[in-house]
């Protein structure tokens, strides 16, 4: 038997909670959304990042630019988001098509960087001193509560491209009691590394990557993978896993719809850091 991991349930109780703390507030959060070109999945992530935004009472201000859009301008534009005082939260849909993103990123000030990827925001979670979290890593760790398993003594791999993409959740599993590593699908004897974990993360972008014949009886799988067929939106594990793994959160209806909720209440976090401590831009 599988135990599905429903996101979108966890997600809506998220959403309700910060509408009702927005209710309260004198003026609202406000979110400022860049994206760079047309890549179809930026484009719907970002159209689900501001209709969520705007449900729950977020000021959003989307920013579009052409694919060809300069470095520079896109700093110079974060640089006027990071001093206006009506905008709480700066978010620049990845991946950029031509720009430089780590420049970009470092342009947000660490207050407003509501996808914690700023250095000092990643390093400030290293430092066991989180501020601003990514809320990919907040969303995966949510769901992997949502098992109710008692975590100690579980060990955890992510599959993923992309060691920056895996630190967030390394750290916040760590601090779990879970032993995690970063492996990418060149590993060597990939399966046996797989096989051996209680908790597995995918996010490699193949639909069907993860099989049955990869994973411990009883795991916990968190599909993490978008990838399009046809219309269809689906993850990175084959549709076989279910019904041969412990737990599952699918896609679509698992990570994506929690990272969503995630994201505003990071906007909503960001706002009240700021409100008590301000925000220096000099
Ligand atoms: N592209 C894919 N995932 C993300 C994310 O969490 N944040 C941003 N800004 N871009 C992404």
């Amino acid at each position: 038997m599988t135990e599905i991991l429903n996101g979108t349930v966890l997600a809506n109780n998220i959403k309700r909670k910060t509408k009702t703390r927005i209710a309260k507030l004198k003026n609202p959060p406000g979110l400022a959304v860049l994206l760079v070109g047309e890549n179809p999945a930026s484009t719907l992530y970002v159209r689900l990042k501001e209709e969520a935004a705007k449900d729950v009472g977020i000021y959003v201000e989307k920013i579009t630019y052409s694919e060809s859009v300069s470095t520079s301008e896109l700093i110079e534009k974060i640089e006027s988001l990071n001093a206006r005082p009506d905008i709480h939260g700066i978010l620049v849909q990845l991946p950029l098509p031509n720009q430089d993103t780590d420049a970009v990123i470092a342009a947000i000030h660490p207050a407003k960087d509501v996808d914690g990827f700023h250095p000092a925001n990643r390093k400030a979670l290293l430092d066991n001193a989180p501020v601003l979290v990514p809320p990919v890593a907040l969303a995966i760790m949510r769901l992997i509560q949502a098992t109710r398993r008692t975590l100690s003594h579980q060990t955890a791999v992510i599959v993923g491209n992309s060691a920056i993409f895996a630190e967030p959740i390394i750290e916040l599993l760590r601090e779990a009691g879970v032993p995690a590593t970063f492996i990418t699908r060149d590993t060597p004897a990939l399966s046996a590394v797989t096989r051996a974990a209680d908790i597995i993360v995918v996010a490699v972008g193949e639909a069907g990557f993860l099989k049955q014949d990869m994973i411990k009886e009883a795991a916990i799988v968190i599909d993490v993978g978008t990838n399009k067929i046809g219309a269809k939106t689906v993850g990175d594990a084959d549709p076989a896993l279910e019904g041969h793994v412990g737990f599952l959160s699918k896609v679509p209806g698992g990570v994506g719809p929690l990272t969503v909720a995630y994201l505003l209440t990071n906007v909503l976090k960001a706002m009240e850091a700021q409100e008590r401590e301000g925000v220096n831009t000099d």
